[in-house]
């Protein structure tokens, strides 16, 4: 008999048919996401689940899942799961990491320039039909080249924001749980500071740290008050780093120049100012979503479900002890 496989959506490119020919798979094809209790449903008999970000994972679902072996998360954060839940009952969980990390960076670039440039506002000032010839002061943005970028959460994502920067001659500081090798930081040109420090002195602040208990609402009040009124921050992480009602506030009295979000505290809902305000450029947390990128993921999230059904290692672990078992 084949292993049963849940998939909670239907995914990019070619990987499923993949899944199909070794394993019997019930991919969940409606755009409305499974609730809890259909989840726990469909997984009681499931040997692996390929979940997405919005799926959350924890003891009660793991608890009607004895067979489950293997979560394969399609996303690299994976804050959505319970892992040392799952590591208690022996189940391995997967992401997607380094497959997204270039698509990830150039979104937050993406959202840097058209923030600091106001591409929004432009593009919607000419549908609006208001535009009369070329003006001295008609929707002036901010320079980025030369400028200090501050990067909260130097892992991968992070670096390659940072290599981007080179070529703007930015002057970049950095913030993370550890300080990295000085090899690493010469050829990064960054330097390590404290948050206070970045905070008062960046321009730009980009956060690319994972969601945990040390990060939730590591922007609040007091750390937007310690930015420049003229600097921008941008998230491409968790929208819980930051403190979404105080960053509204911030925004709303102009205390900060502007802020680019492709993440938010509670999606898919928003602070309702916030799609008022023109000083921020707003996506829907699309940081890896590239034709490329979504289907390589697909990818890396099958050949692990693959490698465990077939009691072999999984190539992203997160809980890898569990393998050892
Ligand atoms: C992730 O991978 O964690 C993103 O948020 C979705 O690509």
């Amino acid at each position: 008999m084949k292993p049963k496989v849940l998939v909670t959506s239907e995914l990019p490119g070619t990987a499923l048919e993949k899944l199909q020919k070794v394993a019997d798979v019930h991919v969940h094809t409606d755009t409305v996401d499974l609730t809890k209790e259909q989840l726990i449903e469909l997984l009681r008999d499931k040997d692996a689940l390929v979940s997405l970000l919005v799926n959350e994972i924890d003891q009660i679902v793991l608890d009607a899942a004895p067979n489950l072996k293997i979560i394969a998360n399609y996303a690299v954060g994976f804050n959505n799961i319970d892992i040392e839940a799952a590591t208690a009952r022996n189940v391995l969980v997967t992401n997607t990491p380094d497959v997204l990390t270039e698509a990830t960076a150039d979104l937050a670039w993406a959202l840097l320039l058209g923030i600091a440039r106001r591409i929004p506002e432009s593009d919607q000032f000419l549908r609006d039909g208001k535009f009369e010839g070329w003006k001295p002061n008609l929707l002036l943005g901010r320079s980025v080249y030369g400028k200090t970028l501050g990067i909260i959460g130097m892992g991968r994502i992070g670096e390659a924001v940072t290599e981007r920067a080179k070529g703007f001659n930015m002057n970049v500081l950095y913030y993370n749980r550890r300080q990295l090798p000085p090899e690493k930081e010469q050829k990064l040109n960054a330097r390590y500071v404290n948050l206070e420090e970045l905070l008062c002195s960046s321009d730009y602040i980009s956060l690319h740290a994972p969601l945990t208990d040390d990060s939730y609402h590591l922007i609040g009040k007091r750390e937007l008050d310690l930015m420049k009124p003229s600097s921008y921050i941008i998230n491409t992480s968790r929208g819980p780093l930051i403190n979404e009602a105080e960053l509204t506030e911030a925004l709303k009295n102009n205390k900060i120049a502007g802020a680019g979000l492709d993440v938010y505290e509670r999606e898919p809902a928003l602070e309702p100012m916030l799609t008022r305000l023109k000083n921020v450029v707003l996506a829907p947390h699309v940081g890896s979503a590239t034709i490329e990128t979504r289907v390589e993921m697909a990818n890396l999230a099958i050949e692990n479900v693959i490698a465990v059904l077939q009691g072999e290692r999984p190539i992203t672990p997160i809980n890898p002890k569990v393998v050892k078992n």
